[in-house]
């Protein structure tokens, strides 16, 4: 019997995205009481004078702190923005018409997609792409094209430098539907960091079909030397340190180059869930690439020192087995 309690109709097919594995893995990560470095979230506080900022907004004397703000973002966040953002793109962004402020990246993800595809429209989604790409497509009518990137090594991949757009692939996905192109630069969850040449082939493909780019760079100050923009230089001593771990565990991890999530081959690891939780990346490709993604699974590196001695103690548990 259908009830009208039911999920709307246009939402159908758009449930399983990683959140639903998040939540799965969380809760299979508590029941199994199991060192979390699947999710992607720090395990320590965010910086002091962030905390006592925001305290003080709260408790301050300006009461209108708690009021609503300008719609679109408050005066001095927008000017702010577009003050840091227009040396870096070379032209001055206007902060009242150019900038908008939204409640995280998911936020502004969902309004650009509803605010510009029309049923029917073809996306075309560079996997592995973040969960919400290809349900928000959907949610607005807009038909999923993918386009994975591709390992050029033959032995497998080592640096999600190894993974790369294959141009004439990418270029056949473009056609008179396609409204839009997402890319995610770095790319969680490989950690690549797109190439010039790579954004300037993705470039020339949408002024060639007029096609718009959402690009989504959530982690663009989080980029690894060799690559430019070290923002959070400390990081990398994370990242080296559990890649270390993973490959003087029998795995093999792809070191990224941006961004705070590891992809490991785990296709010759026994691989246990019971003490140690990841996420298989089988949620960030599509039903006809899911064997790209097969070997591997992600875990997340911004994490205290002390959680990741923590996951080599239990390597070392499991080896003493
Ligand atoms: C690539 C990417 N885009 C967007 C988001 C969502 O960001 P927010 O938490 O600001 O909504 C994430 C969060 O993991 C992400 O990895």
């Amino acid at each position: 019997m259908t009830t009208a309690h039911g999920i709307a109709d246009r939402l159908k097919g758009t449930e399983k995205n990683i959140c639903l594995v998040s939540v799965e893995f969380g809760k299979l990560a508590t029941e199994n009481k199991a060192l979390n470095l699947g999710q992607g979230f720090p395990d320590f506080k965010p910086p002091q004078h962030v905390i006592d900022e925001m305290v003080s907004a709260v408790t301050g004397d300006n009461h209108l702190m708690s009021q609503y703000t300008r719609s679109f973002g408050h005066p001095r966040l927008v000017d702010v923005l577009s003050n840091l953002y227009s040396p870096m793109i070379g032209h001055k962004i206007d902060p009242n018409h150019e900038v908008t402020i939204s409640v995280g990246a998911y936020g502004v993800l969902f309004c650009t997609v509803q605010g510009l595809i029309n049923p029917g429209d073809e996306v075309i989604i560079i996997e592995p792409f973040f969960d919400c790409y290809e349900p928000m497509t959907k949610v607005a009518g807009g038909v999923p094209r993918f386009v994975p990137l591709r390992s050029t090594k033959t032995d497998g991949p080592a640096s999600s430098a190894d993974f790369k757009l294959d141009k004439d692939e990418l270029a056949k996905a473009f056609n008179s539907k396609t409204k839009a192109i997402f890319i995610n630069n770095p790319n969680n969850p490989c950690g690549k960091v797109f190439q010039r040449e790579e954004l300037e082939m993705i470039a020339e493909l949408c002024m060639k079909h007029d096609v718009l780019c959402i690009s989504d760079e959530v982690y663009e100050w989080l980029i690894y030397e060799p690559n430019k923009h070290i923002k959070i230089a400390e990081l990398k001593p994370k990242r080296d340190k559990l890649a270390k771990l993973l490959a003087d565990n029998g795995m093999k991890p792809i070191v990224p180059e941006g961004g705070y999530f590891m992809l490991a081959d785990i296709s010759k690891f026994i691989y246990q869930m019971m003490k140690l939780a990841a996420i298989p990346p089988s949620a960030f490709y599509s039903k006809d690439h899911k064997n790209l993604g097969e070997n591997f699974v992600r875990f997340c590196f911004i994490k205290k020192d002390e959680t990741l001695d923590k996951a080599a103690e239990i390597f070392n548990n499991w080896n003493k087995k």
